[in-house]
């Protein structure tokens, strides 16, 4: 499913790499090792490192554990840290709501953290923000298992509890996030988010008249429509009521921006149990979460999710520190290539498998993955008819290059999905 933890389907705006057979090497990879993988044919990064520390391989795609659902081409995305990058569009738009709540608040007040490791115990990412035990996003077609008891955080407030735990009452903690999903040009495995934070005690409320729910749900409209407002400029908004685990009540802002309502963030008033768990008995405190690409892509007209992770510098050198205005000019459109492939289904399928294949075979060449056609024979099995659309961002493709991509795909889809090809 699209949005892992709230109701609304659009929320994640997740929200995309090296394509595979690229080798390239990022910011904080450490080495690229060559052996081939159980998991296809994305690159091998051998390490990682994020905020001093590395991250093997081996403790992260663990060949071992049959728990383990991490491919590599999930991997060699963590520490490439995009939105630490002052010059690219992830970046600018972090800076550009850091300055928005330097100035709105004492500069410093709300302590930023963006350096955070992905990898995150079970309980953070899940427990301790009171998702439920049989909340879908569990499920391990929606999340990453490192082991029974790690995750690849699916969301930024996979670190709400240990920063109230630490005594930080006012935070912005901004971070790559991981979720499986469908493959098309808003969705991709990695996307990223901020979580913003604040805690009031009694004595905020007490003069006010408001009690401390009243008195945070006033802060937060008030702070995060001047956010938007400093985003988008003037444009019209709404609130809309919603449910999170974490918050309540718990509402989205959408904007009107070209002719649509978007939505633009979650938040809500923090579960008082949350506070009482982590040292924080007595107070009252507001949290939001925002997709970082949802909002960069209507912001710098990033027409697809995949550019934001391309070395293209017909992309990259576009975009300067500190230019939120910027507006992307497509440099090329290369033709899509379209392939169809059908096969029989048995209840182990899912999409999400699928298109994680098709990610892992294919790298960013893969632009969509949709169901075209579907039925039920007499014998009650089904047939799934999935057109995948492959196009390069960077270069046209050759029928060749295609063709055997798609065969492999075919391969892998056999061998892997547990399905028979038709
Ligand atoms: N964590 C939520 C998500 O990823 C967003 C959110 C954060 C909502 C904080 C409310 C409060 O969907």
């Amino acid at each position: 499913m699209a949005l892992a933890l709230s109701s609304a389907p659009t929320f994640c705006h997740r929200v995309l790499a090296l394509r595979s057979g690229h080798a390239r090497r990022g910011i904080g990879q450490v080495a690229i090792d060559s052996r081939s993988s159980r998991k296809r044919s994305a690159p091998i990064v051998a390490a990682v490192q994020i905020g001093g520390v590395t991250l093997t391989r081996e403790e992260v795609v663990r060949q071992d554990d049959p728990t383990n659902n991490v491919p590599d081409s999930v991997f060699s995305k963590i520490g490439l840290q995009l939105h630490r990058r002052p010059d690219h569009p992830l970046g600018i738009l972090k800076n550009e709501i850091y300055s928005f709540f330097d100035e709105k608040f004492p500069a410093g007040l709300f302590r930023k953290f963006d350096d955070l490791s992905p990898v995150v115990s079970v309980k953070s990412n899940f427990d301790d923000v009171l998702v439920p035990p049989d909340h879908i996003s569990r499920s391990y077609n929606d999340t990453y298992y490192v082991d029974g008891n790690t995750v690849l955080r699916c969301h930024t407030s996979a670190h709400q509890a240990q920063m109230l735990r630490d005594g930080l009452t006012h935070f912005l903690v901004t971070g790559d996030v991981y979720r499986r999903d469908a493959i098309d040009a808003t969705h991709y495995p990695v996307f990223h988010q901020m979580e913003g934070f604040r805690v009031f005690s009694e004595s905020e409320w007490k003069d006010t008249g408001l009690d401390g729910t009243d008195l945070a749900v006033k802060d937060l409209k008030e702070t995060l429509e001047g956010l938007a407002k400093r985003l988008f400029g003037n444009v019209e908004m709404r609130w809309i009521d919603t449910y999170f685990p974490f918050t309540n009540p718990s509402f989205e802002l959408e904007i009107f921006f070209k002719e649509k309502w978007l939505e633009v963030l979650g938040c809500g008033v923090t579960e008082q149990e949350i506070l009482k768990s982590n040292g924080q008995s007595g107070k009252v405190a507001w949290a939001f979460g925002l997709g970082l690409e949802r909002l960069a892509m209507v912001l710098f007209d990033i027409p697809d999710i995949r550019l934001f992770w391309t070395s293209d510098p017909r992309f990259t050198a576009q975009f300067k520190a500190g230019q939120l205005g910027t507006k992307f000019k497509p440099f090329s459109k290369y033709p899509p290539c379209y392939k169809d492939i059908s096969f029989w289904i048995t209840d182990a399928f899912t999409e999400n498998n699928l298109c994680e294949l098709v990610r892992d075979v294919a790298g960013d060449i893969a632009e969509e993955v949709s169901l075209i056609d579907q039925f039920t024979n007499k014998k009650g099995i089904s047939s799934h008819c999935y057109r995948i659309t492959y196009r390069s961002m960077e270069r046209s493709l050759t029928d060749e290059e295609v063709n055997a991509i798609q065969d492999k795909v075919r391969e892998e889809v056999a061998k892997q999905l547990q399905v028979t090809l038709r």
